[in-house]
């Protein structure tokens, strides 16, 4: 059977790229939605972010997750029917379904058909060993997981990344709870959440010297000139990401670098010299204050690993 046949498509209502930017821009301070930036182009930026080397978030992951796989085996138990939040970010995947007992089926679920179907073929060749079910499917709702052919024992969410972090805690606890849900009673969630630490670590992760990031957040600019024919000049903003300590994460900014307007769908948008508009928040988290965003969708931390200098977590969720 081609992979593709296998594709469980919920039909998510197409995000309303428009009305979202709109809404953003009419906002004091404007906003625009950082769930766009991940075009190709945006996702292949990330993709050489992850290997800056001021970005330490992937690579003390992939070595955590590595160092701490045998205990992760041990603790989910055998017979998971994996479920990744996203298309699939391939090392780490393939750390996590080699390393662990058995594991029956592997489901992405990710929201953009256009990316899931570009990554359903890679995924059934390098998890050819463990049955691929893609689902097209919003993951901040309540997933209902296609049935393996062989049975399952539990599903066990995986959502590396830190990109918990990128939805502010309100959101972060309706997805955790869509998350209890999809994952069902005997189920378990593996996060991978940075930690609060030094804001000398934390902002160059965000500001790299080669000016990748940099690249990245104006590459959201492009992508809405082009899908929503708005005529924002790249070169009249600038990157800037900054650490709010006592908000405990990076607050990622587009700054105006002179007065101007912007036109989106008709509508005229003015920008002093200066202004910010937000993109992105990421989140570090504290042991007490993550542990509370689990508490309120009915969740605990059952397992807790760290690399050998506290700066990144995975934790293993369960029902409370
Ligand atoms: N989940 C990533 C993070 O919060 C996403 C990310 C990395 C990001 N670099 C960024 C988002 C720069 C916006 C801007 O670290």
């Amino acid at each position: 059977m081609s992979a593709v046949l296998k594709l469980t498509d919920l039909q998510p209502t197409p995000d309303d790229i428009s009305g979202d930017v709109l809404a953003g821009l009419s906002r004091h301070p404007k906003r625009l939605p950082s769930k766009y930036f991940y075009d190709r182009r945006g996702s292949e930026l990330f993709e050489e972010i992850t290997r800056q080397p001021e970005y330490y978030l992937t690579r003390i992951e992939l070595a955590l997750l590595e160092a701490s796989m045998a205990q992760i085996a041990e603790a989910v138990g055998a017979r998971a029917h994996v479920v990744e939040y996203g298309s699939g970010s391939g090392r780490k995947t393939r750390i996590l379904l080699d390393g662990l007992d058995d594991p029956v089926a592997y489901t992405p679920i990710e929201i953009s058909r256009s990316a899931l179907l570009a990554s359903v073929e890679r995924l059934d060749r390098e998890f050819g060993d463990v049955e691929v079910l893609p689902v097209c499917a919003d993951f901040t709702q309540p997933v209902p997981l296609p049935r393996p052919r062989r049975a399952a024992d539990h599903a066990l969410v995986f959502f590396p990344g830190s990109t918990l972090g990128n939805f502010t805690d309100t959101e972060a606890v309706r997805l955790l709870r869509a998350m209890h849900q999809t994952m069902g009673n005997r189920g378990g969630a593996l996060l991978g959440i940075d930690l609060q630490k030094s804001p000398a670590i934390i902002e160059p992760a965000y500001n790299d010297a080669n000016g990748v990031t940099a690249k990245f957040t104006l590459n959201l600019l492009a992508r809405l000139n082009r899908d929503i024919g708005s005529d924002f000049d790249l070169d009249g903003f600038a990157h800037r990401a900054e650490y709010v300590e006592n908000a405990g994460r990076i607050e990622t900014f587009l700054v105006s670098r002179r007065a101007q307007d912007v036109t989106v769908e008709g509508h005229v948008f003015h920008f002093g010299a200066g202004e910010a508009m937000q993109v992105e928040y990421s989140q570090k988290y504290t042991d007490a204050g993550f542990s509370g965003l689990a508490g309120l969708a009915g969740l605990k931390v059952v397992r807790a690993w760290n690399d050998p200098q506290d700066w990144f977590g995975l934790r293993l969720l369960r029902r409370d």
